[in-house]
């Protein structure tokens, strides 16, 4: 290995991987001896490309695998059976997956099967039900078990892996989001004009995507959305829709031409970190959301029963709120209403790391290999 360059392939495809991964393949890349290889599966194409254009990287190998309204099925074994070909011909020395993705999960098992070193980048995140978050669970539990480098954002995702019984390669490096936002926060500036925000207005950001969300208890969070504005003059709701179908063909027939409400499309990430920044409340069932958040001071509503991410419940910046009408509304009602309450929320502190998430993991890869 002292004679020639390592070769690590980050394999990544959605919006949230990219955001994650995206810092940390600029750091590899200035390390003279690492031979960095990019290749996305374009699980999502549109959502992808606008991050990968924002970082400036231009993927080496793109399997482009998208398709509308796709399954599980479809798209794992066309991961599977394209990545087994790049992984084949490149043959890598370690590959880098992110998360929880189908993209994340298969790759994994992918890399495994060719016998390639595994590095798990967010390791240890767990709700301990299979169920909830659907299938990002099982994806994560397959992904640690392969891996043989796991960088966990926090002190409990370690402990979440120690627990099932791995002993080795489990490093605590704080989360690579908190490199992205910090990128984006000290770089780049965006005024926001063309969503035609009310600034007299206190904003309440909505996202919503996930699987077990889809159908009644996405009605019931827009429900929600329609009371608050209607019991509210001085708020205003923007909900920068994910492309998923299913997302939009609840969303629509509820909450379309409802004053105060604005349905918009996804935002680039520059727009939406300075969104989120100008944020009174954010209500989310994102994960990355939920670490952005607590970092800029905003409190967040989180739209699930349950969550991988307990630090920032444990540290207030975050709560619970599932999919509720009425437990949504009330709660967002009280922050409104309530300066002492909204004031302890917002000045929580951030636990998912310094910024220097991408450092911390580039050095380990090298002490790894020397
Ligand atoms: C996926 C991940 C989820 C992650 C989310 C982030 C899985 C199983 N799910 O869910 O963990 O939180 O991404 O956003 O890996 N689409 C487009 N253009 C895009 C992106 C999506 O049109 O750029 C549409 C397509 O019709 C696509 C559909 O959305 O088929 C669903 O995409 P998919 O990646 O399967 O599921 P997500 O809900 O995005
Ligand atoms: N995000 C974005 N534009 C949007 C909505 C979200 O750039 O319109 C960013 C957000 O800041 C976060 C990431 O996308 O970093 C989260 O993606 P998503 O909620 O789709 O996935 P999850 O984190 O739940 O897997």
């Amino acid at each position: 290995m002292k004679d020639r360059k390592i070769k690590i392939a980050l394999v990544f495809g959605t919006r949230p991987e990219a955001i994650k991964m995206c810092p940390l393949v600029k750091k590899l890349k200035q390390n003279p001896k690492f031979d960095v290889l990019t290749i996305v599966t374009a699980q999502h194409r549109q959502m992808l490309d606008s991050v990968l254009e924002l970082f400036d990287i231009v993927p080496d190998y793109d399997l482009n695998l998208m398709k509308t309204n796709q399954n599980l099925w479809n798209l794992s074994s066309d991961i599977l059976l394209e990545t087994k070909k790049v992984f084949e011909k490149e043959n890598p020395d370690l590959i880098l997956v992110h998360g929880d993705t189908t993209t994340a999960g298969i790759s994994a098992l992918s890399a495994f099967y060719s016998r390639i070193k595994i590095g798990h980048v967010e390791a240890g995140l767990r709700t301990f039900d299979k169920n909830y978050p659907f299938p990002e669970e099982i994806n994560r539990v397959i992904v640690d078990s392969v891996s043989d480098l796991m960088f966990c954002p926090t002190d409990k995702a370690c402990e979440n892996i120690e627990k099932s019984g791995i002993k080795k390669g489990i490093y605590k490096t704080g989360n690579t989001v908190i490199d992205a936002l910090m990128y984006v926060i000290e770089n780049k500036n965006d005024e926001l004009e063309y969503i035609n925000l009310n600034l007299n207005l206190k904003t309440i950001l909505l996202t919503s995507h996930r699987r077990e969300n889809f159908g009644k208890p996405l009605e019931n969070i827009c429900k929600a959305i329609k009371k608050l504005v209607e019991q509210n003059k001085d708020i205003e709701v923007v909900y920068p829709m994910h492309l998923n179908p299913n997302v939009r063909n609840t969303v629509k027939p509820i909450l379309e031409g409802i004053e105060r409400v604005k349905l918009i499309e996804p935002l680039d990430y520059v727009p939406f970190c300075n969104l989120m920044k100008k944020s009174h409340i954010i209500l989310t069932d994102s994960g990355g959301v939920q670490e952005e958040a607590p970092a800029l001071g905003v409190p967040v509503l989180v739209l699930r029963d349950e969550t991988e991410r307990p630090e920032a419940l444990e540290y207030g910046g975050v709560k619970l709120v599932g999919c509720d009408e009425e437990k949504i509304t009330s709660t967002v009602q009280k922050l409104l209403d309530n300066k002492e309450e909204y004031d302890k929320m917002s000045k929580a502190i951030n636990p998912y790391g310094d910024g220097h998430a991408c450092e911390y993991i580039e050095k380990i890869i090298e002490e790894y290999f020397s």
